[in-house]
């Protein structure tokens, strides 16, 4: 029997590529960085999977160039890079890989918070620069930060990675409160609407998915609702703030501080206005990034490429519409 041929983005950790080479014809992109949209197109030309990561734009010029692709994976659960319609119009499903990187993300939310709320980048650059003397080795004032205990953590959105991060703010003792668009209710979470929450919140931390309703969700008028002390920690997605509007928020004191891991257009450069300020912690999109979360993504990923490969049901698939 012939093997499918199919297309993997990125090497993968863990045992991914001997799954894959065992029932397909293995085309790895191993070059430096991701593939152009160029390379990419002609590397799927005459493929009939492609598993690719978030940096590749999956749109309806890659599907033109790939007739034969019978099913896409991405390994990642944000799917804001593909063009779902175009899939579903082409009867192609998309799996992704949700659930996994719950902990992991929301590890890195709540060390965001940590690392804002007590100044760490901060005190780093303080010692770093030579500035703790002897005169200077315990002040009463010295990189002052906020308590956890008894502050407001205002959760935008509360599926799984939004719930992940409420239980880790219930064991700081916070009191949290919740927004999310379809009104779910979550048990420990007092349910807000949007603007009591961004007044009430000394911690705002965004868990959207990232869509045409929740694009600038962040925007001037949303930051001038929240406190002067507050903290907005992204892990999500960068466009659900309007990057230029919280540049200006940050540095006339309208808010606090911000703690993201995501930017509007990734990768920023070293000299991007966020960097300059003081009271920015940022990360390069590592929300996920643990080895165990990154293997089972990989796991998952697969899963979802061998099964649709196979005509079966993708497992975790975003248009089970075309599986019907
Ligand atoms: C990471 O941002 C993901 O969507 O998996």
């Amino acid at each position: 029997m012939v093997k499918p041929r199919v297309y993997v983005t990125r090497p993968l950790p863990g045992d991914a590529h001997q799954r894959l080479t065992d029932d397909c014809t293995l085309r790895l992109w191993e070059g430096a960085g991701t593939p152009d949209a160029e390379t990419l197109h002609a590397a799927v030309a005459d493929c009939e999977g492609l598993l690719c990561m978030l940096t590749n734009t999956v749109d309806a010029a890659l599907l033109d160039a790939a007739p034969r692709l019978r099913v896409v994976s991405s390994m990642s659960v944000g799917v804001d890079h593909v063009d779902v319609a175009a899939l579903t119009a082409r009867g192609i499903p998309l799996g992704h890989t949700p659930g996994v990187l719950v902990d992991a993300t929301a590890d890195l939310a709540f060390a965001l918070l940590l690392s804002a709320a007590r100044r760490l980048p901060e005190a780093e650059r303080f010692l770093r620069e030579g500035n703790w003397t002897w005169a200077r080795r315990w002040e009463p004032g010295l990189l002052l930060g906020h308590d956890l205990r008894g502050a407001t953590l205002g959760l935008v959105g509360l599926g799984a990675i939004g719930q992940a991060v409420a239980r880790r703010a219930r064991g700081f003792g916070m009191r949290i409160i919740g927004w999310t668009p379809s009104g779910r209710q979550v048990d420990g979470v007092q349910v807000a609407d949007l603007d009591a929450l961004l007044e009430q919140s000394d911690f705002v931390s965004l868990h959207l998915a990232l869509s045409d309703s929740s694009r600038h969700i962040i925007d001037a008028r949303a930051l001038r609702r929240m406190k002067n002390s507050a903290v907005l920690i992204n892990t999500a997605r960068g466009p659900l703030v309007d990057e230029a509007a919280l540049v200006d928020a940050l540095r006339s004191g309208q808010i606090a501080g911000a703690a993201l891991d995501v930017f509007e257009s990734e990768p920023i450069g070293a000299d991007h206005p966020l960097l300059g300020l003081p009271n920015v912690v940022a990360a390069p999109h590592i929300g996920s990034a643990t080895l165990g979360t990154r293997t089972r993504m990989a796991e998952l990923a697969v899963d979802n490429l061998l099964a649709g490969l196979r005509g079966e049901p993708t497992p975790h698939c975003v248009n089970p519409e075309v599986q019907a």
